[in-house]
């Protein structure tokens, strides 16, 4: 009897630090090996750190799901054709230094919006696009975000209101579309992406 419990022993002490070398692996490879690697990593000189409005529309963006089918990494030159589509260079790990969470995203149901704001730095269009996707890519999928908008009386709008110019098409009869500060503050942060400055490679 007494042998056969030490025996047993013997065993948990085998399963316990079998786990803890399993364990400290994974945590040497998952936790301490990126942060050696990252913690010294600095701001390209051409990144500039988001402003407080910026930040509060980066909010919007994590809020409204624009993850679910926007990346913000394009791929390399050698593994897809993503800078011929217009979508910037590859990035590097300085140009992430600002964001966290990350919004690098795995789904490109549309296009990748790392550079969105070189690419389309017009606020109108960024605007209207948002209330309605279709009035500016006909047959877009992306869905519309009304309720980031007010729809008023033209008599009723007041000083400061951001009155968005639709397509003709798409412009209602004596009523206008209003920007709240949501929409704002996330089109203020879409403009804000833009990494086309240069940056240091390994090549
Ligand atoms: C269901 C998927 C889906 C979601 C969710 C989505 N989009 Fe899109 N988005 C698309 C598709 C598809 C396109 C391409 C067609 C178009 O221009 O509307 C697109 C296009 C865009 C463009 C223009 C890109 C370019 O290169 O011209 C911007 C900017 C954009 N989306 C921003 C957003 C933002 C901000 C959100 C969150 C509020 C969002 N999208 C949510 C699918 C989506």
């Amino acid at each position: 009897m007494s042998k056969n419990s030490s025996y047993w022993q013997m065993d948990e002490i085998r399963i316990v630090a079998g786990a803890m070398v399993i364990l400290g692996f994974a945590t040497g490879l998952l936790v301490l090996a990126p942060y050696l690697l990252l913690k010294d990593v600095e701001p390209p000189k051409g990144l500039k750190p988001y402003t407080a409005e910026q930040l509060l529309g980066r909010g919007q963006y994590i809020a409204n799901g624009c993850i679910y089918c926007h990346s913000q990494q394009p791929r390399d030159a050698s593994l897809a054709p993503d800078a011929k589509r217009g979508w910037g260079r590859a990035p590097v790990a300085g140009d992430y230094v600002y964001d966290s969470p990350h919004l690098m995203g795995t789904m490109r149901t549309g296009p990748d919006l790392f550079n969105i704001g070189a690419r389309q730095p017009s606020k109108d269009w960024q605007l209207g696009h948002l209330y309605q996707p279709r009035a500016y890519t006909p047959g877009s999928i992306m869905p519309s975000y009304p309720y980031l908008f007010e729809v008023k009386k033209a008599s009723e709008v007041k000083e400061g209101d951001e009155v968005i110019n639709l397509p003709p098409a798409f412009a209602k009869k004596d009523e206008v579309v209003v920007a709240k500060p949501e929409a704002l503050q996330l089109v203020n942060y879409l403009l804000s992406l833009d990494h086309t400055y240069p940056v240091k490679t390994l090549e």
